[in-house]
């Protein structure tokens, strides 16, 4: 095992830092930024019925339900069709209205999650169109959906999802362009720029990986927490949900991710010196309002934690400790924004002495309901 770890301490850290090369084939053969085209054939068969669909209902579970709900922000934004995002385990339960005209988008990193499995199994016999997202080729929801697109990551050993997240959220951006190309929902200008942003991708995750020296020591200093908070608005909403989802996952501390401005709503009353914030706070639209949510933080002493663009002074001034990315799209921010707290979740997880690739109670695959 520990030649198949390639001179990393756990699958998860080699998996951490595959990502620029798992990033760079999935968009390998399908982006071509020069050209200005995107191939996706499963979609292309589909592309009339997906911008027509009344909605696209997205199905996954766990991490694979944060890329959804990621997805859900950017194709509303970029193709203006109207996206929900389901559980699978609520969704297959609840006698959920399925028409002809709605396009089913099932994410699964194993292909064999029961839920997922059944969820869209029920709406193939209502008529509705299935694409799966799928890393494992051949697998029961691949062989279950009428098209769909590989996020081809790789084998994922460490239970915690990594590189199939962001290989997810890749195929998923690249959907909602080639469909936003079909429609005509942008100008030429934006596309060829968003391409452009996908494109530098990998090297953007190359960069992070090479900076994150001060990460390590970030994981000492709140190792013992009893609870952190991960906030975050807009498509870096679903970025703190899956921030706090990897931190409990593998280091057993209780996270909670929430939209930022929701926490007055609740959260806010956790709030002490003793209460770790990480924030999800890039230079995006919604950045001035992320400045006054985290100063809201301060004021009550909470220690605060963020992810800020490379250079922004006011985001770094405010915070305890900070995560830096550089800058980029908002479109495709949470790819980058993500590694960062994949990393700080895999260093609290190691400080704690906790076998990350295995956490307790979790399996990579839940084949059962
Ligand atoms: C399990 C795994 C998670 C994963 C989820 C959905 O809970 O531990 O990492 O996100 O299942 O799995 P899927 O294979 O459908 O993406």
């Amino acid at each position: 095992a520990d030649i198949e770890k390639g001179g990393y301490d756990h699958f998860m850290l080699k998996e951490i830092f595959e990502q620029p090369t798992s990033i760079y084939d999935c968009l390998r053969g399908r982006l071509d930024a020069n050209a200005g085209s995107i191939t996706l054939s499963g979609i292309e068969q589909h592309a009339d019925k997906i911008i027509n669909a009344n909605r696209i209902i997205i199905i996954a579970c766990g991490t694979s339900w944060h890329a959804g709900l990621t997805a859900e922000y950017i194709i509303e934004e970029l193709c203006r069709i109207n996206v929900e995002v389901e559980y699978a385990s609520e969704f297959r339960y609840r006698n959920p209205i399925i028409n002809e005209g709605d396009v089913i988008l099932a994410i699964s990193q194993s292909g064999e999650t029961a839920d997922t499995l059944v969820a869209i199994e029920n709406a193939k016999s209502k008529g509705a169109t299935i694409l799966g997202v799928v890393n494992v080729v051949g697998s029961s929801i691949a062989r279950a959906s009428h098209a769909g697109v590989y996020t081809h990551a790789g084998p994922e050993i460490g239970v915690a999802s990594t590189k199939a997240f962001t290989a997810q959220l890749t195929v998923l951006t690249m959907i909602a362009l080639k469909l936003a190309y079909v429609k005509g929902t942008l100008s030429m200008h934006r596309y060829r720029e968003l391409l452009k942003e996908l494109d530098s991708v990998p090297e953007k995750v190359a960069w992070i990986l090479n900076h994150q020296k001060s990460i390590k020591r970030i994981a000492e200093k709140y190792k013992d927490a009893h609870s952190f908070l991960y906030l975050g608005r807009g498509y870096n909403f679903p970025i703190a949900l899956e921030g706090a989802l990897k931190l409990k996952e593998i280091s057993y501390i209780h996270a909670e991710g929430y939209p930022a401005a929701e926490m007055k709503h609740g959260p806010i009353a956790l709030v002490d010196e003793n209460l770790p914030v990480v924030f999800v706070a890039t230079k995006d639209t919604y950045h001035e309002k992320i400045l006054s949510n985290m100063q809201e933080i301060k004021a009550r002493k909470g220690k605060l934690i963020a992810v800020v663009t490379e250079g922004d002074e006011v985001a770094s001034k405010l915070c305890d400790d900070v995560l830096v990315v550089p800058e980029a799209d908002e479109i495709i921010a949470p790819l980058l924004n993500v590694i960062p707290l994949q990393l700080l979740s895999y260093y609290i997880g190691v400080a704690k002495g906790y076998d990350v690739d295995k956490p307790r109670n979790l399996a990579k695959s839940v084949t059962v309901e």
